[in-house]
């Protein structure tokens, strides 16, 4: 029997889990020590899948199990009684950020029917284009910047010289930036973040129109699962930026002049997709210490009903010395 997996109570019970990881990491904010938030919040986000009834199968995760004590690609996660699924993780996107003190960093987790989510393999990085749902079916990742820019303005009935393009701030993209400003858009360059960026993207009323550029693959396929529910469109080219890379991309068997579309990467609508701000950030805002307790924001989209909610929590500290483990009490 297949279940379905974007449930109204599995989506609640998601955010439980970005929670957690979301408190865990923030300890380390802006103390300069990135492998410690994350490995904080990969431990907590593991625990809190023990939770979960779901049967979970780790497409996206923190890499090979070699490397990967926890949330190892291929790994299983959940009690193992509800529905298949895929499970893509990112405990800390924006590891840097999150050690700098800088916005934007955020927990996330999406899910989708087993077998529907895009497994990147050794493929590491893939430039990306988004847009919201205005543009969708409009654009080409193969035409040239000022093309796409001119059929974004124009779905959004605006000029191009008002468009803000979301970039990432690498020495890769210095073509990409002068090609958007040749054609008169305005960029906002963000040292990291690019699942933030997407979202930015595809929502309304964040200041951003378009996301263009090349980042990593895990965090292409995250980013689609709430493309998708969002209605907008991302399109995908697998990008290596090393020698290395590439050979063994091709040697995978991938194609690097596929065009790979927001269905290829995650190819169901029953898709669930939560994340919860760590630092502040342009659409959540971050886990931020009240009088009466830990405040979190959180945001979980269920693909099925097309719903977003937001859910902010507060953890008063209780019973338990760890903080996070309140999330799923
Ligand atoms: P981490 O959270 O793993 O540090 O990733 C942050 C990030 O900026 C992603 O948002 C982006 O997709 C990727 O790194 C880009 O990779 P790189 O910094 O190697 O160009």
């Amino acid at each position: 029997m297949t279940r379905k997996v974007s449930t109204r109570h599995l989506a609640v019970e998601l955010t439980a889990i970005t929670d957690a990881a979301a408190l865990a990491s923030f300890r380390w904010l802006g103390k300069g020590r990135k492998k410690m938030g994350d490995g904080a919040a990969v431990d907590a986000m593991r625990r809190g899948f023990m939770h979960m009834d779901i049967d979970g199968l780790v497409v996206i995760g923190e890499g090979e199990k070699d490397e990967a004590p926890m949330l190892y690609n291929g790994e299983r996660v959940g009690s193992g009684k509800g529905p298949q699924v895929d499970v893509a993780v990112d405990p800390v996107e924006g590891t840097r950020l999150l050690a700098l003190g800088k916005p934007n960093s955020i927990a996330v987790v999406a899910l989708s029917p087993r077998g529907t989510m895009f497994n990147p393999g050794p493929a590491f990085y893939m430039n990306k284009l988004v847009v919201s749902a205005q543009a969708r079916g409009l654009v080409s990742i193969n035409d040239p910047i000022g093309r796409t820019l001119e059929t974004v303005a124009r779905s959004l009935g605006k000029k191009v010289e008002e468009l803000m393009v979301f970039v990432l701030d690498k020495d890769r993209h210095s073509d990409l930036i002068r090609d958007i400003r040749e054609a008169g858009a305005r960029i906002q360059l963000h040292t990291d973040g690019d699942v933030a960026g997407a979202l930015m993207a595809v929502m309304p009323g964040t200041g951003v129109d378009v996301m263009m550029g090349t980042g990593g693959t895990p965090e292409g396929v995250l980013a689609a699962a709430a493309v998708r529910v969002l209605g907008g469109e991302m399109q995908g080219l697998l990008n290596p930026q090393s020698t290395a890379e590439a050979r063994a991309v091709r040697e995978a068997g991938f194609d690097l002049s596929r065009v790979l579309r927001t269905e290829d990467l995650v190819a169901s609508d029953d898709i669930l997709f939560a994340a919860t701000g760590i630092t502040d950030g342009t659409f959540l805002a971050g886990v931020t210490q009240t009088e009466s307790g830990i405040k979190t924001s959180a945001m979980v989209m269920t693909g099925s009903s097309g719903t977003v909610r937001r859910i902010e929590s507060v953890y008063t500290p209780l019973r338990h010395s760890q903080l996070e483990m309140q999330a799923f009490a």
